[in-house]
Order: C-alpha cells, then sequence, then structure tokens
C-alpha cells in the first residue's frame, strides 16, 4: 500500500542557502540533513529535490549516503533572451559539476530550472542537449521547474516532458482551477509539487506573519479558521490538501530539522481530507515567494 508519507519528497534549499519567511534556524547542519534523511529512508521517502542554484545544497548532499535516494536536479539559468551555443555549454558544464557535487555518475531528473528558457529563441538547442543527457544515461527523467499555467501551455506545444514541478498549496490553486494539472495527467507528466506549506507560511502563527501579507490577512485568517472547523493542525491540513490533489504524484516539503520532518510525517499519516475549496488567493504578489518583499 501507498502511504501518504512515501509521496512526499524532501526539498533541500534549505540545506544550502539561508531562506523562508519561517526560518528561525538559517541552514541546517550537516549532522541534522543526515539525521533526516535516515528517518526519511525509514519511511520510504525517495526523492530529494536539489538544484545548481541552491547555494551548498548539492555539496551537502553529497556528503550523505544517498544511495535509495532518487535525486532531481536543475539546470543554471540562460543569461540573454535567446538560447546559444555557449548557454548549452554552460549547461553541460553545470550539470557536470551538480554531479560531482552529488558525487554521482547520473540523476533521476533534470529540470530546466526556469522554463522559459526551453520556450526562447534556439530554446530546442537546450532541450537536444537535455534528451543527449537522458540518452547517455546520466539523467532517466527530464523536464521543467515551473509558475504558471501559461509556462505548462507553452512548454507542452514544444515537448511532453517527464517531470514538471510546479507550485500547489492550499492559498495557490492557480493551477488546478485553470486545468493544468489535469492537462500534465492527461500528457502522462509526472507532477511534483513544491510549496506545500508555502516557506512555512501556512504554519505560522498570525501573530507572527509579516505585516507584508496584510492584504490577505482575512484569507489567512480564514484558513486557520477551516483548520480548526475541520479538527486539523495547519500542518496536517496543508500537507493533506497537496497529498490529496488529483495529478499529484510527489509533495516537496522542506524540513530543516529532524522534529519538523517528523512533525509532517505524523500529520501526513492522520486519516482526513483537508476542504480547502475557495481558500485560495491566487494572488501571485503573495502566493510566488519570489515576489514577497519582507523588509
Ligand atoms: N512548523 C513545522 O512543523 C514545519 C514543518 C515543516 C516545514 N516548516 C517550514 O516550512 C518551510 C518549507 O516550506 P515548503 O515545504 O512549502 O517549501 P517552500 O519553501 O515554499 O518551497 C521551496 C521552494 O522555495 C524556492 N526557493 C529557493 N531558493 C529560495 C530563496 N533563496 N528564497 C525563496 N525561495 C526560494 C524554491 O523554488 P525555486 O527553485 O523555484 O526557486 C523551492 O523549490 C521550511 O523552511 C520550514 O521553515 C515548518
Amino acid at each position: 500500500m501507498t502511504t501518504r508519507s512515501s509521496r512526499l519528497g524532501l526539498g533541500s534549499v534549505q540545506w544550502g542557502l539561508d531562506y523562508g519567511v519561517a526560518n528561525r534556524d538559517g541552514i541546517a547542519p550537516a549532522a541534522e540533513v543526515a539525521r533526516i534523511l535516515t528517518e526519511a529512508r525509514s519511511v520510504g521517502i525517495d526523492l530529494i529535490d536539489t538544484a545548481a542554484l541552491y547555494g551548498e545544497s548539492e555539496a551537502v548532499l553529497g556528503q550523505q549516503q544517498l544511495g535509495g535516494f532518487r535525486i532531481v536536479t536543475k539546470t543554471s539559468k540562460i543569461a540573454g533572451s535567446s538560447v546559444g551555443a555557449s548557454d548549452v555549454r554552460t549547461l553541460l558544464q553545470t550539470f557536470k559539476r551538480s554531479l560531482d557535487r552529488l558525487g554521482a555518475s547520473s540523476v533521476y531528473g533534470l529540470l530546466v530550472h526556469q522554463a522559459d528558457d526551453l520556450m526562447a529563441p534556439g530554446g530546442e538547442h537546450l532541450l537536444e542537449a537535455l534528451q543527449a543527457l537522458q540518452q547517455a544515461g546520466r539523467v532517466q527523467r527530464i523536464g521543467a521547474s515551473i509558475y504558471t499555467g501559461e509556462q505548462i501551455r507553452r512548454l507542452l506545444e514544444h515537448f511532453t516532458p517527464d517531470i514538471v514541478q510546479l507550485p500547489l498549496n492550499v492559498l495557490d490553486q492557480r493551477l488546478i482551477e485553470d486545468g493544468s494539472l489535469s492537462l500534465l495527467k492527461s500528457r502522462g507528466v509526472e507532477v511534483h509539487a513544491r510549496s506545500a506549506l508555502l516557506q512555512g507560511l501556512l504554519v505560522m502563527a498570525p501573530s507572527e506573519v509579516p505585516a507584508y501579507f496584510e492584504p490577505i490577512r482575512h484569507k489567512l485568517a480564514a484558513w486557520h479558521d477551516a483548520c480548526q472547523e475541520q479538527s486539523m493542525s495547519p500542518l496536517q491540513a496543508a500537507l493533506g490538501f497537496v497529498c490529496d490533489t488529483e495529478g499529484v504524484d510527489r509533495c516537496l516539503i522542506g524540513v530543516q530539522s529532524l522534529s519538523q520532518l517528523k512533525a509532517c510525517l505524523h500529520a501526513v499519516e492522520l486519516p482526513g481530507g483537508f476542504l480547502g475549496q475557495g481558500m485560495a488567493s491566487n494572488d501571485p504578489a503573495f502566493v510566488n515567494p519570489a515576489q514577497w518583499r519582507l523588509v
């Protein structure tokens, strides 16, 4: 039987960069990462998401026992508005560096970190490079990390990726509502959902939420009220919502510590699904952390 826990994947930004609206602890120490991975393996979690752009994340992973884990990493972003031979060279060099840092000869997934790169003039050369890496056995599955439904539609006009990683959570239901998720499933794409906790915003005490989120404070209050009404903790409801969304194959979670992972595992195995219809904000200013201005 597939448990919800085994459908989780581990994000690893927080093991290589100091990030996260709810993070008070900075970068997780390597010894804590080792404890997290041991626990994850023991409950059947077998996917780790990383990227060349996540600071020391790949190198930290490379120091760990990674047997049994499928690693997904991502390309560097191209510099200009079109793709030239030097961009393809950079992609290949960056991927080689990722493998070196991870201490691996191949990975499960390689995603274009900025999907627009594939749609830029000359983007077909990036795709050819990914396909060549796949044929050479360096990567099993290729795909892209996306931010919007528009990117998904344009991407699918170019090719059918093996994997798409996308943002999804109670406050961000854009890709459910615009049919993107169904479209991906109709094309047989493996879907990895990130940002289930929206950098931890969804599990923060309302009194600690930064002033930036004032315009959606009523949405956050409605979210906490709904959790109470449905007798769930915010962590249980947020993770359950993403895990139970039809079309999601993997729910990526970012954890800084073993205790956070254990809290997630406990929450995700509790029975019951969260009814999250009507909870969304869907405003990119609040659901896309890249747009947050917190200082
Ligand atoms: N209270 C609890 O029990 C508990 C339990 C677990 C987790 N948490 C909190 O929740 C957080 C994880 O939330 P989540 O799983 O929903 O993940 P998330 O932080 O919303 O999503 C991870 C995504 O953040 C993006 N990112 C990368 N670098 C970034 C940067 N420098 N600044 C901002 N964003 C960046 C990455 O996407 P791109 O690659 O597209 O940039 C990455 O895929 C943890 O850090 C922890 O603080 C709390």
